[in-house]
Order: C-alpha cells, then sequence, then structure tokens
C-alpha cells in the first residue's frame, strides 16, 4: 500500500519535535507533505525556526516548512516559555537551520496541497492551536471536503487542563479556531490529556531512547528530558507525558489505543472555563457525535514503537 500522506500542522515544542521525528521515521507508512507552524507554545518565528532544526536533524531538509498564523483568531496569543524554554526546543544543543523557510504561508500551502490531492486521501494533524486550520477552513471551504481526517492533540476530559483547571492548552490558545474545526464536518481524532498523561517518559524510557547511541537518539533523549523537569512537579507523576507523538503513533498503531466516537464542544465564551472540551461521554445531549475520542493507550507498546523507529532514522 502507498504511504498515507500527511501535513503536520505544529509550534514545537519538544514534544511536536518528537512527533515530527516519528512521522519521518515511518516513510514506509507515512508521506510527510509538509510542516505547517504556528504560534503557540512560542510565538511564530521561533516555531518555524524549530520546525527546520528538527528536519535538519532527520536529513530531510527537502521538506516544505511554512510559517503560518502568527496569533489566534480575535484574542491575544499565550505561549508556554515555562514549560518549554525560551526557545521552545530547550534541552538538546541543536544548529541554527540550514534550510530555506518555505516561501508560501501555511495557509495557502494547506489549501493548495489539499486542493492538489484526490478528495478523502490527505490526513492533518495538528499538533498546536488551531489557528491555521480554522483560517485555511474559513478562506476555502471546499477543503473541509478534501480532507480524510483530522487527528489532533488536544483537549481534556477527566484528565481536566493544563494551562486552567479545565482547558488544556492547544484548545485553550485559540478555543474559536478548535470551535470552528469541530464543527466543520471533518473525520476527526482527538487525543486528549486523559491519554498522554499515561504516556510518561520514565527515566528507564529516556535511558533506552539515549541508548540508541545516535544524533536523534541524543537530541530526543535531550528532548524529553527538559520537559521532564515540569511536570512531574506539577502533576506528581513518575514522568513527563508526551502528548504530540501520540498522534502519530494512532496512525501507525490503532491498536495501541482505546476510543470512543462522542460529541464535542469547545466553551468560546466564559471566562472561567475557556477552552474547555465538554465531552458527551453517555450521549447526555441531543449533540450528535462528531470526534473520536482516544482514552487510553497501551504505554509501553508506544515507547516501543518510538524507539524502534526512531532508531531508523
Ligand atoms: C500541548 O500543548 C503544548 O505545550 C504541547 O506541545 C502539546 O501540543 C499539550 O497540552
Ligand atoms: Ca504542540
Amino acid at each position: 500500500m502507498a504511504p498515507r500522506p500527511i501535513l503536520i500542522d505544529t509550534d514545537p515544542g519538544q514534544d511536536d519535535a518528537v512527533a515530527i521525528l516519528l512521522a519521518l521515521a515511518a516513510r514506509d507508512t507515512l508521506d510527510v507533505l509538509g510542516l505547517t507552524c504556528v504560534a503557540g507554545n512560542v510565538p511564530l518565528e521561533k516555531t518555524a525556526l524549530n520546525a527546520r532544526r528538527i528536519c535538519d536533524l532527520a536529513g530531510r531538509p527537502d521538506l516544505p516548512v511554512c510559517a503560518g498564523c502568527d496569533r489566534p483568531m480575535g484574542r491575544a496569543l499565550v505561549t508556554a516559555e515555562h514549560v518549554h524554554g525560551q526557545s521552545g526546543l530547550d534541552g538538546p544543543d541543536l544548529p541554527a537551520p540550514q534550510m530555506p523557510l518555505h516561501p508560501a504561508h501555511a495557509v495557502d500551502f494547506l489549501i493548495d496541497t489539499l486542493r492538489a490531492y484526490p478528495p478523502g486521501t490527505v490526513t492533518l494533524i495538528a499538533l498546536g492551536p488551531l489557528t491555521n486550520l480554522a483560517t485555511a477552513f474559513g478562506r476555502a471551504p471546499d477543503i473541509t471536503g478534501r480532507l480524510r481526517e483530522i487527528v489532533l492533540m488536544g483537549g481534556a476530559q477527566a484528565a481536566l487542563g493544563n494551562v486552567t483547571p479545565v482547558a488544556e492548552f492547544n484548545i485553550h490558545v485559540d478555543p474559536t479556531a478548535a470551535d470552528i474545526v469541530l464543527r466543520a464536518g471533518v473525520p476527526v481524532v482527538m487525543v486528549p490529556l486523559d491519554v498522554t498523561h499515561k504516556a510518561l517518559v520514565t527515566p528507564a524510557r529516556n535511558a533506552a531512547l539515549r541508548a540508541l547511541g545516535t544524533p536523534v537518539g541524543h537530541a530526543v533523549a535531550d528532548l524529553t528530558g527538559f520537559f521532564e523537569r515540569y511536570n512531574p512537579v506539577r502533576y506528581g507523576a513518575e514522568g513527563a507525558p508526551l502528548h504530540d507523538p501520540c498522534t502519530i503513533a494512532w496512525l501507525l498503531r490503532p491498536d495501541l489505543f482505546a476510543s470512543r466516537h462522542v460529541n464535542v464542544t469547545v466553551e468560546t465564551q466564559s471566562d472561567l472555563t475557556l477552552g474547555m472540551t465538554v465531552m458527551d461521554w453517555w450521549g447526555i445531549s441531543d449533540r450528535a457525535p462528531n470526534t473520536t475520542v482516544l482514552h487510553d493507550i497501551d504505554a509501553d507498546g508506544f515507547f516501543d514503537l518510538l524507539t524502534e523507529r526512531l532508531a531508523t532514522l
């Protein structure tokens, strides 16, 4: 079977970087058509720089990397340097990128790429705030019908929030965009904190990545090692949640996850609960299911997959 074409919208971010590397390490299964960058963990200038540092590390300077929206829809940008460091990619000592930025705006690149592929073939992976996607859907409504599906890291149910008591970062930064994407009629797979907080980089898992002994293995161990310092303090967990790579792992090994098709609606108004993803787990409302929500993961299987795949880069 031909590799599945995917576009990755991202705000790197250490965990975004690992997700990108995992996708690039799966060339037999995934055909990465390009990376589109958005403001999120750090401002756009840095996310566009970091995405190229990762492509260089993976030996893929040929990939189109585009810069997109520099702020959420109708509100100020919230960033997360307290988690990711000032660069967004603190940890390893990665050089400045050699590869150039693609000249197209990310939104134009998304629209043009989706129109160039047969309908129902391209999967969109969203690892940051959904601003680029929602802007593209607004400008070119025809592209929603051309997507195979969207797999997004974002939201929370029982895990509750990581940026407010009830909201996850990617959704909270641009709830208007998330609302547009969830209402677009495209099949959505959501990877919320409920799953990613079970994908913890323990010291043993970090050591296995470092033991690969390759530049990629060392970089990923340093990336996840840096990320590690924040979450155990906050959540009392035995390691940092590796959020974004769960999206790629789901494409490669859906059998590692459990899911449920439910209605998800985003709170866009309330100051108290802005960006909360309200999941109708028991079908209590009359809102039709619109999202496949992942809720469990075989974490050992996930880290085995990650380590095996990264060994090939
Ligand atoms: C999400 O927010 C970012 O900090 C991470 O890169 C991930 O995409 C987790 O809430
Ligand atoms: Ca991210």
